[in-house]
């Protein structure tokens, strides 16, 4: 069992605290991402996990054993950084085994190993070469086969495709996702990308400032982000927010603002108006021609892009964009309306921004 448990781990820097108390449980065989704006203290965690550095205060366990006080060499992990680290003067074959050799593995066995995670790689063609002759995403590769021969409890990712460009990155953002299909290692991995949050994590803890704002499922992340922040940082186009009023009254719900009246599913919530921002994803914005639509607007720019249409809309003093059909026709200057599913919407408070809990659906008419 290779679960991690990050208990109340706080980190100062002098008079700077860049930790706040992060606490994080992680079943065996689990994907966690630490998704964050740089600067909010993803690979300070890692780190402090790697035991490259030691919390101000706090407790780190891996599959059961508190490892707050070995060293990282005691931990039974492995890292794979966004810089290689290969030795320039050896051959790939010798670059992943060369954990193994400083072990005292027989070569014959070493030579086994490196060849099942060399051809798990699809590198097992290129052993021979030396790094300055392989591409980035082949020198990745040779970094991601070091770690994996090293057999440990778990692996730790810092944004291991930054340095790759955008093509690239996607393939080995595959490759990633196969191994860790294939091996079933728990992993830990920074990024402040959300894509590869969204397709890597099995869970996602989404940092800002040294806080964690919300852990939990990709799908919950997107679906029922826990505040603006979250719900801003997942998705793109980003999520649309419009400014206006919960009303609540003869027990039912509905937000308003200017061109906007939709239904909204709080239950138990006190007679009267309250001022709430509603988030509305932009594949959620279905175009309809119906005269009660929730949303109308005014078209303001039309961005065809092959799969959809992104639909810039006027919506009172609010600029929304709609993921529309490839084949939407409208114009600038066009009128449109659109329905929206009541159960895909969010409402957030707005004073303090975090996401107000709904209920069971109320109609409104
Ligand atoms: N050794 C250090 N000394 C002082 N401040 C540091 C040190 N390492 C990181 N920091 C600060 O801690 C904060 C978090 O950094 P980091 O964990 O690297 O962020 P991220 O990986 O999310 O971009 C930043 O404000 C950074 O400047
Ligand atoms: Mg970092």
């Amino acid at each position: 069992m290779a679960n991690l448990s990050i208990k109340d781990i706080q980190k100062s820097y002098g008079a700077l605290k860049v930790l706040h108390g992060i606490d994080v449980e992680l079943e065996d065989g689990g994907f966690l991402v630490l998704l964050g704006p740089s600067g909010c203290g993803k690979s300070t965690l890692l780190n402090i996990i790697a035991g490259l550095d030691e919390p101000s205060t706090g407790e780190i366990s891996i599959a059961d054993r508190s490892v707050t006080a070995l060293p990282p060499k005691d931990r039974n992990i492995a890292m794979v950084f966004q810089s290689y680290a290969l030795y320039p003067t050896m051959t790939v074959e010798r670059n992943i085994g060369f954990g193994l050799e400083m072990r005292g593995v027989p070569e014959q066995q070493r030579k086994a190993e490196v060849r099942k995670a060399a051809e798990m790689l699809q590198i097992d063609h290129l052993l021979q070469r030396l790094p300055a002759n392989l591409s980035g995403g082949q020198r990745q590769r040779v970094a991601m086969g070091r770690a994996i021969v090293r057999n440990p409890d778990l692996f730790l990712f810092d944004e291991p495709l930054s340095n790759l460009d955008a093509k690239l990155r996607v393939e080995m953002r595959t490759e990633i996702k196969r191994l860790h299909e294939r091996l079933g290692t728990t992993i830990v991995y920074v990024t402040h990308d959300q894509i590869e949050a969204m397709t890597l994590a099995t869970k996602v803890a989404v940092m800002k400032g040294g806080y964690v704002q919300q852990l939990a499922d990709p799908r919950t992340i997107y679906e029922r982000p826990a505040n603006m922040f979250v719900a801003g940082f997942i998705g793109s186009p980003a999520m649309n927010f419009i400014r206006g009023k919960l009303v609540v009254e003869a027990g039912r719900s509905r937000f308003e603002s200017e061109g906007v009246r939709v239904p909204v599913p709080v239950s138990g919530a006190a007679p009267g108006t309250r001022n709430c921002v509603l988030g509305v994803r932009p594949e959620e914005m279905k175009v309809t021609t119906a005269d009660n639509a929730p949303i109308k607007g005014v078209i303001d720019v039309v961005e065809p892009t092959g799969p959809d249409t992104m639909v810039t809309v006027r919506v009172g003093d609010h600029s929304v964009v709609a993921r529309a059909e490839p084949r939407f026709q409208g114009r600038r200057g066009d009128p449109v309306a659109f329905d929206v599913d009541p159960l895909s919407i969010n409402l957030f408070d707005a004073e303090t921004e975090e996401r107000i809990v709904m209920g069971s659906v109320h109609q409104d008419a």
